[in-house]
């Protein structure tokens, strides 16, 4: 099939590489000439495993092409994919100002035959006001009579960032949800080839089952975090805990990883907004404000425990490993160790930093207040304490030894439990991290 996938960030990107991967022609749009340029060139603007070669693959074998230019490549799509940003307003609701743009410039320009697929995260009812936008631009544009040839079907994506693309192309399911029964079915067939069940549904369950499994997993881990606050102060161990619930099948393993919390561009945003679409229906969703309050307190206490410990942060010199929201991305939106950091620095502490994707990202926000260092280990040269806030795998694999060495003070706070299983302690670090039954505070 002919798709033209709109919008080429972490979503449309790795979504336009993976129909490509499947066998279809994708054409990938965005008003980002120089996004755009660097994509035809074969560079991935971000850091996300496995992107860049598929990309190169799927560009010699023909079946991905990019331009600005959506009225080039509109009159050939089977399939056209929105997947712009649809970031936060200050309240909480989904900006949806570039959604309904590209819809009116969408409606525009159709004058043939199309399903439309929202990719973008958006509000319960979202697609059916883009679906109306896009045959209102027809009218406009005097062609009124085809209006009835577009469809829109909502197909949620459930993608995480550092394995998107494997993600996609082992999809656990795929929604579908649509009003017209030959529209779901084209997009059934645009997914051949990846083994998944399908869950075909209205437009409105579709909507609504995205932000339910954000929210649930948000959920699970301020739930978690809760426990580990407890654990902290009965002297009981929340990995442990995690373990003995999550072998439970109706519990699992997954999302039960205590820390400071959970950030990216997804959960915070989505959780916040599926409070405000509930309250905009007349409905006080109680749990969604406690799981917000909940991750916003990890912070706080994660923070007020450091700098207790450390008896004040101004004038410290303290190693910050990791930046970006989550390991095996270079992505920083919403992430809990950049608050930190920002903490750190607020106090005057004098932070030297290190995340092995994350320092370009990272020091647009922070600008000069931190120093970046080059290795884990030189962000460590005369560090009162070290704070792990990302779980980056090549954490584990320093020389502690090495590392203690180069500290003023062999302290390491650690806001993933990332090295908790190494002992340190009996290296002759003082080893503190969440959930792990040493503090009462
Ligand atoms: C999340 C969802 O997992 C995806 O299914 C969804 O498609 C995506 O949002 C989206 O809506 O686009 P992502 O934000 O990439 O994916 O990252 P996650 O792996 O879900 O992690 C989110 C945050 O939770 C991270 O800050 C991570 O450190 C934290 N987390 C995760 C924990 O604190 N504990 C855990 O046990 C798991």
């Amino acid at each position: 099939m002919n798709l033209v996938m709109i919008g080429t960030g972490y979503v449309g990107l790795t979504t336009g590489v993976g129909f490509a991967m499947l066998g279809h022609k994708v054409a990938c749009v965005d008003i980002d000439a120089g996004k755009i340029a660097r994509l035809d060139l074969g560079e991935v603007p971000f850091y996300e495993p496995g992107v860049q070669e598929a990309l190169k693959t799927m560009q010699g074998s023909g079946n991905i092409l990019f331009t600005t230019d959506l009225k080039s490549v509109i009159g050939n799509a089977d399939v056209l994919m929105l997947a712009v940003g649809t970031p936060p307003k200050s309240a909480g609701e989904a900006d949806l100002t570039a959604l309904f743009s590209v819809a009116d410039h969408v409606g525009s320009l159709l004058d043939h035959e199309v399903v439309v697929v929202t990719k973008s995260t958006v509000p319960v009812g979202t697609n059916r006001l883009v679906l109306a936008r896009i045959r209102e631009a027809m009218k406009e544009a005097g062609r009124e009579g085809l209006t009835s040839l577009v469809n829109i079907v909502s197909v949620p994506e459930f993608l995480r960032e550092g394995t998107a693309l494997e993600d996609f192309l082992h999809s656990d399911r795929i929604v579908i949800g649509a009003d017209d029964g030959i529209a779901a079915q084209t997009i059934d067939k645009l997914h051949e080839g990846i083994t998944a069940p399908r869950v075909i549904t209205s437009i409105e369950s579709a909507e609504l089952t995205k932000y339910a499994a954000n929210a649930f997993l948000a959920t699970k881990i301020s739930f978690i975090n809760e426990i580990a606050n407890l654990a902290d102060r009965v002297g009981a161990d929340v990995r442990d805990i995690a373990r003995g619930i999550g072998l439970d099948p109706r519990i699992g393993p997954a999302f039960l990883r205590a820390g400071i919390g959970y950030g990216g561009s997804c959960f915070p945003k989505d959780v916040s907004a599926l409070e405000q679409l509930s309250g905009e229906h007349g409905y006080s969703f109680r749990l969604l404000p406690a799981v917000i309050e909940v991750n916003g307190r990890q912070r706080d206490l994660f923070f007020k425990r450091l700098v207790r410990d450390l008896g004040g942060v101004k004038g410290r010199r303290i190693a910050v490993w990791g930046l970006a929201f989550k390991p095996d991305t270079d992505d920083v939106r919403e992430s809990a160790a950049i608050d930190i950091a920002q903490r750190l620095c607020a106090q005057g502490a004098e932070v030297v930093a290190y995340d092995p994707k994350a320092t370009d990202n990272a020091r647009m926000v922070l600008a000069d207040s931190v120093v970046f260092a080059p290795t884990a280990i030189d962000a460590c040269s005369g560090a009162e304490a070290l704070v792990v806030l990302t779980e980056w795998p090549e954490f584990r694999e320093v020389s502690f030894p090495a590392l203690k060495d180069r500290m003023i003070e062999p302290r390491i706070f650690d806001g993933r439990n990332h090295l908790a299983d190494l002992h340190l302690s009996q290296h002759g670090f003082t080893y503190r991290g969440i959930g792990l039954g040493s503090y009462d505070v």
